[in-house]
């Protein structure tokens, strides 16, 4: 790899910070002041030192982005600004969101280059569950937990897309009672009613919670994803923050 791309990919600053970094001899590979950007190096064994200080090379990189709604889980995009834009403190060109949250769902999102730890995450058979705290316009009945149990069909134009069993629990209302109002308007009680709820899928298909809810006459109208398999979004992370997964996320993960 050559010197500038190792210095760029873990941050040290743009290209033209390098070339001058380099030039003040302020750079070292192996014991050695590099003297040119395009020098090649082993990025695995190489030394590399800035200012005498030791530079870690990471193979792979793991970050928890708090999404915000209105990026895309992409990595371009002509019209949105993506997942990948957020992540600032580092300029690798290898990285990808794990899986797609829609443009307007917002939480924990896994962004990283092992391609390995993706592919283990999103694999159907491996059932890694999803849990999601969604609002939910339209009464929620027993009825609708059980289907959610034993799986909905969410297919569209006439052909069946069952989903597999999930779990859903609702938190609260957060409608005020309107019961006592005598209104006699019982359908526009339901839709008024806004309801807090989790939700734990094993899969991921397209859309697939705002599908399930609308299979059964409810809308989402918040949808915020608070963990897969074993990592859960660190609260602390305001919406559009994110941070490097610790030691033992990633090995949890990897488990
Ligand atoms: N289900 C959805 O409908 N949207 C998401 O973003 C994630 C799961």
């Amino acid at each position: 790899m050559r010197l500038d791309r190792f210095l760029s990919e873990i941050g040290i600053g743009t290209r033209k910070n390098i070339k001058q970094l380099i030039k003040a001899g302020r750079i070292s590979v192996n014991g050695e002041i590099a003297k040119s950007s395009d020098m090649k190096i082993d990025e695995k064994t190489a030394v590399v030192t800035f200012d005498g200080k030791p530079l870690q090379y990471r193979e792979y990189e793991y970050y928890m982005l708090h999404k915000p709604a209105g990026v895309v889980s992409a990595t371009e995009d002509r019209a949105h600004k993506t997942v990948i834009d957020l992540i600032t403190e580092t300029k690798r060109k290898d990285l990808f969101p794990v899986g797609r949250l829609d443009i307007d769902t917002e939480g924990l999102l896994l962004i990283t280059n092992d391609g390995d730890m993706a592919h283990r995450l999103l694999a159907p058979e491996k059932h890694v569950d999803k849990c999601y705290m969604a609002y939910i316009r339209g009464e929620l009945t027993g009825e609708d937990i059980r289907r959610f149990e034993t799986g909905i069909d969410i297919g569209e134009d006439g052909e069946e897309q069952m989903t597999a069993p999930a779990a859903l629990r609702v938190i609260r209302s957060l409608t005020p009672d309107n019961d006592n109002n005598n209104d006699n308007d019982d359908d526009n009680d339901n839709d008024a009613c806004l309801q807090e709820v989790e939700v734990t899928i094993h899969e991921g298909k397209y859309h697939q919670i705002k599908r399930m809810f609308a299979a059964l006459g409810k809308e989402v109208v918040y949808l915020k994803r608070l963990s897969m398999g074993s990592l859960r979004l660190d609260e602390k992370l305001l919406k559009g923050e994110y941070r490097r997964l610790t030691d033992e996320e990633i090995n949890n993960l990897k488990k």
